[in-house]
């Protein structure tokens, strides 16, 4: 599939089969995350990977109810770890480099399961203490930028509209 081709079929997925990631696909999506680009290189993020059902039902508690999280075979939680970026930039690798690093790392994984035939949806409401402390996170050190339910489609979402680009262009 070309890159153009990704883009355009990309959809967020909520709703799973039942049905377990095989561990080398899943070996492939972490793979793409590792050599995603960070700034100066840093990769100050972390990732959980979860399986635990429970750990799972807490994740849809403290997304407010967004019942197919559970669903899902596999989440993984994107975590900036600002005091590592802080390091290094500053004020600016503490409060955005170290989001965007992490939040590439998201993005990488969601790409990453459209092109393996898995589908994931960007969780961004959530409670984040809630999601730090269900995954067993240290607050202190992490901000939750938001995680992926990854797993089988059962259904494929329709393309949602966009804006024009001229929409998006500053003149
Ligand atoms: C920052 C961010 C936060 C999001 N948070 C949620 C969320 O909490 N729950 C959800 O179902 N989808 C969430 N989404 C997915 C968007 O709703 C989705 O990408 C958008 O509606 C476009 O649909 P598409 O991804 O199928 O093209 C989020 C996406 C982004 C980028």
């Amino acid at each position: 599939m070309d890159f153009l081709e990704l883009m355009q079929k990309r959809r967020s997925v909520r709703s799973f089969k039942e049905k377990e990631i095989p561990q080398e696909l899943l070996d492939k999506i972490l793979e793409a995350v590792r050599i995603a680009p960070s700034a100066g290189n840093i990769q100050s993020y972390k990732i959980k990977i979860i399986k635990d059902r429970e750990v799972k039902e807490h994740l849809v508690k403290a997304s407010f109810g967004q019942k197919f999280i559970a669903q899902a075979p596999i989440v993984i939680a994107f975590l900036a770890h600002p005091e590592e970026a802080k390091k290094h930039y500053g004020d600016r690798g503490e409060q955005l480099y170290s989001i965007q690093d992490a939040t590439i790392a998201l993005y990488t994984a969601h790409l990453a399961t459209e092109e393996l035939g898995l589908g994931s949806c960007w969780i961004g409401a959530f409670d984040n203490e809630y999601v730090l402390s269900a995954i067993n996170a240290d607050k202190k050190k992490y901000i939750c930028v938001g995680f992926l339910p990854i797993g089988y489609p059962d259904d494929k979402a329709r393309a949602k509209k966009r804006k024009e680009l001229k929409e998006l262009i500053l003149e």
